[in-house]
């Protein structure tokens, strides 16, 4: 399959590009790197990537900025930048997206455990999950021509934990997440949300 994988160079996309090399052509892209450039933020840019990108048979998302913080400090341009970014930004993969993409072709996109699971400063972020959450069980009704979409929903990643300095022993390794979207790319499920702890 010819795979566009957008956000190739974060801490689950590098796990996700290598765990899809050499299974399949993999198209990376980013803000700032990658084989091509897009911002998904604007969804202009989103449609001018998919023109150039040319045939692709499957596009997941390992992208999306969402702003922590606590409730009474978080801005409304915080919650706006949280919906443009990593909601708006993956719907619009799939709405722009699906006029695009290969007949049988696959989205792939990213969530997390803060929507079921949320934490003190997660409010913004915890919506945003769960909005992808909703929004990819319910556009998997619509989708046509045997498109399917699904969302990973990682739980903290090692790699991420460690970085911020936290104890990473309750993370799951990069490399482990990424199995969910391999799963998510080969498989023939859609409207799925991947629990990553019962996919690795
Ligand atoms: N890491 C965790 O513990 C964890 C847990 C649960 C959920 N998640 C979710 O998983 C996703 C990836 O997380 P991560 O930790 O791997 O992130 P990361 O290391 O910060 O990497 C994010 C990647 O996405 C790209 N990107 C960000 N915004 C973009 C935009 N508007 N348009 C195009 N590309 C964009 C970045 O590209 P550039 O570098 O080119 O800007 C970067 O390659 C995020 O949605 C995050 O919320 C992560």
């Amino acid at each position: 399959m010819r795979v566009i994988l957008i956000g190739a160079a974060g801490t689950i996309g590098s796990k996700v590009l290598q765990a899809l090399t050499g299974r399949h052509e993999v198209i990376t892209a980013g803000r700032t790197s990658g084989d091509f450039r897009v911002n998904m933020s604007r969804p202009e840019s989103i449609e001018a990537f998919f023109h150039q990108a040319g045939k692709f048979d499957a596009v997941v998302s390992a992208a999306g900025d969402a702003r922590f913080g606590e409730l009474d400090k978080l801005t409304y341009d915080d919650y706006l930048f949280s919906l443009t970014n990593k909601l708006m930004g993956q719907v619009n993969l799939v709405r722009i997206g699906q006029h695009f993409i290969s007949d049988n072709g696959s989205f792939t996109l990213t969530s997390g455990y803060l929507a079921q699971e949320p934490i003190p400063g997660s409010s913004a972020i915890s919506m945003v999950n769960a909005g992808l959450d909703g929004f990819v069980r319910a556009a998997a009704l619509e989708l046509t021509r045997g498109i399917r979409v699904n969302v990973v929903s990682p739980i903290w990643v090692k790699e991420t934990l460690e970085a911020m300095g936290r104890d990473s022993a309750p993370g799951m390794a990069a490399a482990q997440v990424a199995r969910a979207y391999v799963a998510s790319v080969e498989g023939t499920m859609s409207g799925a949300v991947l629990d990553v702890l019962k996919i690795s």
